[in-house]
């Protein structure tokens, strides 16, 4: 058994669960008129509501006691300090610092010169992009910019582009590229005039073969289109830590936008990496995106644990996992314009805490991050919610509704079925006689209010995923902060691309995946 399991904190979770675990949410709520402000909280423009869980008082006193028992205030103020809490990399993690306004990071160098100069730099290059004085080769102003990039550095910017689409400036449009499957690209340049399309290539390391083909692709269009003689460099940004990878595809060095190993790519739509999301809504804006994340920092630092929003997610999260054997979580934005969210949140979550061994290199006794998973309603409502209302599993769900500023027919049906959704599983509906009909309630959810969805809340509810997270490694004794996981299927990749080719000679491969490979090389 692990220390954690063994802990007292946890042996006394294990048996609150055990009592709770009967009641209802029905009855929760009925023996106590208060239950929803009881568990309610508020910071700028996000309220949480979680009075749907099937917790109680003393539920969240244990669970609060599991956080203190991990002494997540001192990591809390660890990170903030630029400690390396990144332990298999050595690294800090320090996107804090990326939305902070002076705070010195003493455990590290400071690093706030450095971000500062950058925030310069990108607010200069936004500037010609909108004032028409970014020009291609052939000296016709910029209209397009395509962000290629993957990961870290394709999910966060664009998935704040799209949750901004109604603070987008005229011009230039914005376009995202990940895929190395060249349908990506190919589909979005179709559309797009090589003398008026720019690229910013993001990748933290320049080292990733998906970014690094499509950069290439990119280039032979723009080379056959405009001539071997044009200046294709006038098309480029990077948003990169390897100066040299970008150099080496022709990129010019004032236009190389830093990023820093002390920033992991799934946390780093906070540096240039958001560029594209400057381009698209304006500095001003994306530092409102800042703020707002910077006013969560706040919240997360100096609340107590029991009013602090990312932790009571996160222990919320843990109870489901850990004491109620929840595999899954459901993200359900009931907006549009957040349709991105559930997919960004994928790798933040996922990538994170998806980790079987904790800080000393020991396999854990606990599960971990659970899958994350979900879409916009109400079009999820036909086509999962089914599964969530009637299905055999716990799926605690995430439901984020936004304030309309100026209510319509329509809006204010999109905001009644979301709350609908959430007490009908809560609350469910019995059928006597009708088994098949009844719906058997008992299941959880949060439900997330942001005022609007503007830049400062899109700040705030992003730094809010993100100190969750942070707060669940904590208590499960992980690395938040590596992805060494995803690094072997990128060496095989590696080594399988030439035999595709036929070039290469067959390594040491199972039978499997020789025959697959012998298949695919069959082009008729
Ligand atoms: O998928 C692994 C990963 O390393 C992510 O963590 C990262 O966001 C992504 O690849 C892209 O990496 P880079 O920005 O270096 O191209």
């Amino acid at each position: 058994m692990s220390a954690l399991t063994r802990s007292s904190a946890w042996q006394a979770l294990a048996a609150h669960q055990r009592r709770i675990a009967p009641s209802s949410l029905g009855a929760l709520f009925a023996a106590d008129p208060s239950r929803a402000a009881a568990f309610t909280l508020e910071t700028g423009e996000i309220l949480l509501d979680y009075s749907k869980h099937r917790i109680d008082a003393e539920a969240m006193r244990l669970l609060a006691a599991l956080a203190a028992q991990a002494r997540l205030q001192d990591w809390i103020a660890k990170m903030f300090s630029g400690d390396p809490i990144n332990s298999t990399e050595e690294r800090a993690a320090l996107h804090v610092a990326l939305r902070s306004r002076d705070a010195a990071f003493p455990q590290g160098r400071d690093v706030m010169a450095e971000v500062r100069t950058a925030r310069e730099r990108l607010r200069g290059f936004v500037g010609e992009a909108h004032g028409g004085t970014l020009k291609g080769a052939n000296g016709r102003a910029i209209t397009d910019v395509v962000n290629i990039g993957i990961g870290g550095s394709d999910l966060g910017p664009r998935m704040v582009t799209r949750a901004l689409r109604a603070f987008r400036k005229p011009a230039p449009r914005l376009h995202f590229v990940s895929n190395i499957d060249p349908a990506d690209l190919d589909a979005t340049l179709a559309d797009l005039a090589p003398e008026t399309t720019f690229f910013i290539v993001a990748s933290k390391t320049f080292t990733t073969a998906e970014t690094l083909e499509n950069a290439r692709r990119a280039r032979t269009w723009l080379a056959a289109a405009l001539g071997g003689a044009a200046d294709l460099s006038r098309h480029f940004a990077a948003v990169t830590a390897n100066v040299a990878g970008a150099a080496a595809l022709g990129v010019p060095q004032e236009r190389v936008f830093p990023m820093w190993d002390w920033v992991g790519g799934r946390y780093s739509v906070w540096s240039a990496v958001g560029l594209a999301v400057a381009l698209a809504v304006g500095v001003d804006a994306f530092e409102e995106l800042l703020e707002g994340a910077h006013a969560m920092d706040t919240h997360f630092r100096t609340e107590p644990i029991e009013r602090n929003i990312p932790a009571v997610l996160a222990l919320l999260e843990i109870w489901y996992v850990n004491f109620f054997g929840a595999q899954t979580r459901a993200v359900i934005p009931y907006c549009e314009d957040l349709r991105d969210l559930p997919a960004y949140l994928q790798q933040l979550e996922m990538e994170s805490n998806g980790k079987r061994v904790d800080r000393d290199g020991s396999e854990v006794d606990y599960d971990t991050a659970p899958i994350v998973w979900g879409a916009t309603g109400t079009p999820s409502q036909h086509s999962f919610h089914q599964l969530l209302h009637q299905g055999t599993r716990l799926v605690p769900v995430d439901f984020i509704v936004t304030q309309a500023s100026n209510p319509s027919g329509a809006r204010t049906a999109l905001a009644a079925n979301a709350l609908a959704q959430a007490a009908a599983l809560a609350f469910g509906n019995p059928v006597p006689g009708a088994a098949h009909r009844t719906l058997p309630g008992n299941r959880p959810s949060s439900t997330i209010v942001l005022k609007r969805l503007a830049p400062r809340a899109l700040g705030q509810l992003i730094a809010m995923y993100e100190h969750k997270v942070f707060v669940e490694g904590i208590i499960w004794n992980i690395n938040s902060f590596d992805q060494w996981g995803v690094e072997h299927g990128k060496t095989l990749a590696r080594t399988l691309t030439p035999l595709l080719l036929e070039s290469g000679r067959p390594a040491d491969l199972d039978s499997s995946t020789l025959t697959l490979l012998a298949r695919l090389r069959k082009h008729d």
